[in-house]
Formats: C-alpha cells, structure tokens, sequence
C-alpha cells in the first residue's frame, strides 16, 4: 500500500531527515584513523538521544546497535565493532532516526585519508548516481526510471549494481511501499504522484555485483572483497523537481575542513 503524506507530515519528515544529516555532520567533523565504527555508533546515538529522538534501527527485526557502519568489501547493514579506522578505508555510516512519528534514514560513505584513484572514483560516481536517480523522483515518472537512472550512470564505468537490497518508501514505517531497485526498466514500476516519500540508496560496487551475508545474519559482503559504496537521501516527490528531505551540505562542509577526511573527488 503506497502512502502520500501530507504537508504537515513532510515537515515533520524533513525534521527526521535533517536529524540524520546532523548526526553524520558530527560523525563527519571528528571522524579520523584509529577511531572505531563503534565510537561512530555511540557519536550518533547520543547525539539522537540528545535531540529527544530515538534511533530508528536498534531492534529493527532484531538489528543490534544503533547503526550501520560498512566498511570496504561491506555493502551495508555492517555491525559496529572495535576494529580501528586505518588511512584507506571507506565507510559507509547509515542513520535511522524515529521522532515526531516519522522515521529519517540516510547514509554517506566517508574516505580516510589516502586511498586507490579507482575507489575514489566508485565514491564520486556512486554519490552522483543518487543524484541521476533523484531527477527523475518526480510526479508523472515511474519508480522504474529512478532505478534505471542509477543502474546506467553506474554499469556505464562497469560497476556492480547489487540487486537483493533496495530503496523504499520511507514515513511511520522504515520500510513502506514502494521498493526502490537500483536497477530496472524506464517506463516500468508505480506512476508516483506527490508528496510519496521515497529512501533512494545506491550500493555499488567496484567489481562483480554478487553479495553474500556473513554469519552474523545481517552483514552483507562482496564476493569478490572488493570495495562497495553506499549513499541514501530521504526524498519527496513533487511536480517538476524532487524535494530532498535530507541534506548533503552540512556533512561536505564538515568533511572538507577535517584533514583526516578526503573529499578530494570533489576536485575529480
Ligand atoms: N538504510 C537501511 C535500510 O533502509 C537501514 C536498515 S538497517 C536495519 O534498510 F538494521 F535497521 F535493518
Ligand atoms: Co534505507
């Protein structure tokens, strides 16, 4: 069942949102080699908790920390742990926040430090994929053109598109109607009208698309152990340009001025 909201809901919903993208502006501004995915963890649940939310993961069908912290060959759903940031890791953080009734839920995948050109590369064009997939999350459009959008930007420079993990519809659920497949037919999938809210999340991967779970149940990896990138914006579709929910900004602000951070596909 799809669910439109209304205006007052998307305010609500852009609230939930921004609080993700505050808490991965904290998590941006001091993240750095030597820390651990579980300091990352504690960062975002307290800075949640502080702002009277709760995070909208822990217990999700029994998931157990606050969120997904998917470093390298992790696609997404990575548990926290104390294995120590090195210079030349990726890692995707993911953040649900419930508040007000609505859930946020966005991720960014941060480089540190020095890392491969080709992995730089898989960061920059996964990150503007989202962005392909987003101008078409438009009223009139099918959910199939989103998917489309992102599966050509990306297969273009031959990446793997994963496939047994999709975006969604996003409101007092995590997950609502419609799932959003980062690969697809135009043309194809629900017409959406407006004010359908949407969690659009590219995982791409620098080599096969094949992705298996760990032994923890939850953990999804690459075949191959090659690297996969992971970026997800809360979005409503609206007539002739998509109103995005959660907000890139603040955490590009906050990872350009921390020198343990490379942003340096900004440049590319
Ligand atoms: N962004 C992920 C999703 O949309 C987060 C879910 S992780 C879970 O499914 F642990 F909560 F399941
Ligand atoms: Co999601």
């Amino acid at each position: 069942m799809i669910i439109y909201k209304t205006e007052d809901e998307i305010k609500l919903m852009q609230t939930s949102a921004l609080m993700v993208s505050a808490a991965l502006s904290e998590i941006a501004k001091v993240l750095k080699p030597g820390m651990t995915t579980l300091d990352i963890d504690r960062l975002a649940a307290e800075f949640i908790r502080d702002n009277d939310a709760v995070p909208s993961f822990l217990n999700y069908s029994g998931y157990p920390h606050n969120i997904c912290t998917s470093v390298n060959d992790v696609v997404v759903h990575g548990f926290p742990n104390n294995v120590p940031l090195r210079d030349g890791d990726i890692v995707s953080v993911d953040v649900g926040v419930y508040k007000n009734g609505f859930h946020g839920d966005h991720a960014y995948t941060f480089i540190l430090g020095e890392i491969a050109p080709e992995v730089l590369k898989l960061v920059r064009i996964t990150k503007e994929s989202l962005f392909e997939g987003i101008k078409h999350a438009v009223v009139g459009k099918r959910v199939g053109d989103i998917s489309n959008a992102i599966q050509t930007y990306t297969e273009r420079e031959g990446y793997g598109v994963v496939r047994e993990l999709v975006g969604h519809g996003l409101g007092r659920a995590m997950h609502e109607d419609p799932q959003v497949p980062n690969y697809g037919r135009k043309g194809s999938g629900i017409m959406m009208k407006e004010n359908l809210v949407l969690a659009i999340e590219p995982m791409i991967n620098l080599g096969t698309r094949h992705v298996f779970t760990d032994e923890d149940g939850w953990t999804i990896r690459t075949e191959d152990g090659k690297p996969s990138v992971h970026f997800e914006h809360d979005v409503c579709i609206k007539k002739g340009e998509a109103f995005v929910l959660s907000d890139y900004t603040p955490i590009e602000i906050a990872e350009k001025a921390n020198a343990n951070l490379n942003s340096s596909y900004y440049e590319l």
